[in-house]
């Protein structure tokens, strides 16, 4: 069975549709496609359904990436049984992921921004009262914790 990881954020249409795509991009240039699957969902019920946010869109694009196939997911208890490992984008997603999962599964909840040896701080911030900017920036943040992600992972699934 593949390596599963599913990235987290509180609405699913702005950072953990961005994470995904990003992770699977660099998975695919990896060969690493076939070993390690990727998702991503939200904490809130608000979008289900939706595309990504059209701001996630375009920046998506502006940078080289397709993000028009998301639909987005509620995160619930039993989504945990489809994960190895659960990025979550902020440290208030990882309050209600380990609420909602407690001690045994929580340990499978980490910080994106761990993974970056450069992050100056530990949260990706929430774009979505922002600007474009705000976009391009967690779009960085994210492409640089991913390739730190990346190594992680390389490690456990070649071992
Ligand atoms: P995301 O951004 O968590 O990065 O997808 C948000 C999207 C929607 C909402 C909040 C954050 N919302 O409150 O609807």
């Amino acid at each position: 069975m593949p390596f599963r990881i599913c990235f987290v954020c509180l609405g699913n249409i702005c950072r953990s549709p961005i994470a995904e795509v990003v992770m699977r991009s660099l998975l695919d240039k990896e060969g690493l496609a076939d070993r390690v699957e990727v998702s991503s969902a939200g904490t809130g019920d608000w979008h289900i359904g939706e595309r990504a946010d059209h701001r996630t869109i375009a920046v998506l694009e502006r940078h080289g990436y397709d993000g028009s196939a998301h639909r987005a997911r509620q995160f619930l208890a039993q989504s945990i049984d489809d994960c190895d490992l659960v990025i979550a984008m902020d440290q208030a997603n990882v309050t209600t992921l380990q609420r909602m999962l407690g001690n045994d599964d929580g340990a499978k909840v980490r910080l994106l921004r761990e993974f970056d040896p450069n992050a100056t701080g530990s949260d990706v911030p929430d774009p979505y009262y922002g600007g474009d900017e705000s976009f391009d920036e967690v779009l960085t943040m994210i492409e640089s914790a991913c390739r730190g992600l990346l190594d992680y992972v390389r490690s456990d699934v070649d071992a």
